[in-house]
């Protein structure tokens, strides 16, 4: 018989998407349980009723503590872990002048296997349990991700990132062995364990209409993986954009008319986006990925979250690190809150605790297996000290109710809020309760 076991606390779910039906599609019980068994959610209910039925079942008493889905991270670029936060660049230049000279060291399987483990100790260690990340054009870094991915048993999704111009020699691959690497990569990765391999052209700049349509035919090969790439982060990259496809009606139809749009399809950013785009994201069920830490380091936006979700846009939440300045979907959360405040929208906790859960699973579509604490899913955990310092403890003594004990966490938390990390039903990571 499989060992259950028995995670007690405040635990907090979604019926709903908040967005559309209020913060009543949340399911928050004070004193609750999470009854888990091979690996997945089994049940969901109150601490007393579980532990009367399973009294066999392993028990770890969390207190007060939340237990949630873990965090699901839409878009990072884990070969970026070593140079984030490198200052005073904007986009194109910070690619440029820290980006490109990092990601060709991941042609060494060594390096890019100790920054692999890394980062994924800096996911888990903040409460991310699935990631969407670019790899770099090497196959090694895409072997190194997965395998680090592998050994912690988590779900995650990655890709070559594809580019054959306007890259150092050293990093740019070709239409023909962009096509060929990703495909050998894709059969040796993809739904492997809790894997999925992601067509990955980076973004238009650097790639040749012929590269964007080797990868929409091996997207047309594969429809069942999905394709990343960026859309619309900063007006001079429009502005080249224009120059480089005079031919395209806008940015998102560089992607189009290569069979680089549709239903799998991750646009990261997506901040300057004209009307027949957002007209066309949303026909055509693509997901936004909102980077909101990265969209003001690197100074590219105010991402338009109320309008889009009005509109019914399928949005994910992602640190894009290291474009983005944190490894932490807590502190992702606070950004897109103080970006939806400059643009007068009052993001509810609800909805910020939603996007980076289910809203990042949906939107990679995977959120019928992550992202919710639901029985079915998988057990993939984030435990969260609502107390976790001394500023937050004080002010969250003073909640009325759980979004007000929330969110002093979301804005003002950071690793030490993570109390425990589950993966696929085992503890990963603990940390003890602060005093
Ligand atoms: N656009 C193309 N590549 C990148 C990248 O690595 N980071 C960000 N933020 N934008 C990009
Ligand atoms: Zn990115």
């Amino acid at each position: 018989m499989t060992e259950t076991h028995l995670l007690l606390g405040q635990t907090l779910g979604f019926a709903g998407n908040p967005f559309a039906e209020g913060i009543g599609a949340a399911r928050h019980t004070h004193r609750g349980a999470v009854l888990i068994a091979g690996g997945r959610v089994a049940e969901l209910g109150a601490a007393d009723d579980l532990r009367t039925r399973f009294p066999q079942a392993r028990i770890t008493d969390y207190g007060d503590a939340l237990i949630t889905a873990g965090f699901v991270d839409a878009h990072a670029h884990y070969p970026q872990t070593a140079m984030i936060a490198s200052w005073g660049k904007r986009l194109i230049d910070w690619l440029n002048s820290y980006t490109f000279p990092e990601e060709m060291r991941f042609g060494d399987s060594d390096y890019a296997a100790a920054i692999a483990a890394r980062y994924f100790d800096l996911l888990v260690s903040n409460g991310t349990t699935t990631v969407c990340s670019f790899c770099t054009t090497h196959s090694e870094s895409v072997d190194a991700f997965f395998a680090a991915a592998r050994g912690r048993g988590m779900r995650a999704f990655a890709g070559k990132t594809c580019m054959d111009r306007n890259a150092p020699d050293a990093l740019r691959d070709t239409a023909q062995s962009a096509y060929d690497d990703s495909k050998a990569l894709l059969k040796k990765w993809h739904r492997t364990d809790r894997l999925e391999y992601v067509i990955t052209p980076r973004f238009s700049p650097t790639s040749t209409p012929e590269q964007l349509e080797a990868m929409g035919v091996l997207w047309s090969e594969h429809p069942d993986c999905l394709m990343q790439t960026h859309l619309s982060e900063q007006r001079d990259e429009i502005d080249w954009v224009r120059a480089l496809f005079p031919e395209a009606r806008d940015y998102l139809d560089t992607y189009e008319r290569h069979g680089l749009l549709g239903p799998g399809a991750l646009f990261g950013h997506a901040i300057h986006l004209e009307e027949r785009e957002r007209a066309m994201l949303r026909e055509t069920g693509s997901s936004l990925i909102h980077c909101p830490t990265s969209n003001t380091f690197i100074g590219s936006g105010l991402f338009d979250m109320d309008g889009l979700t009005i509109e019914g846009h399928r949005i994910g939440l992602a640190t894009d690190t290291g474009g983005g300045s944190s490894f932490s979907m807590l502190r992702t959360m606070a950004a897109a809150y103080e970006i939806a405040q400059l643009r007068h929208r009052a993001l509810h906790p609800a909805e910020l605790y939603w996007l980076a859960t289910v809203g990042s699973a949906r939107a990679l579509r995977a959120d019928a297996r992550i992202g919710n604490l639901a029985p079915g899913l998988e057990a993939d955990l984030v435990v969260l000290d609502l107390a976790s310092t001394p500023a937050i403890a004080q002010r969250a003594a003073r909640a009325d109710d759980i979004w007000q004990a929330l969110f002093p966490t979301i804005m003002m938390g950071d690793d030490r809020a993570t109390r425990a990390v589950w993966v696929n039903g085992c503890c990963v990571h603990s940390r003890p309760p602060q005093d």
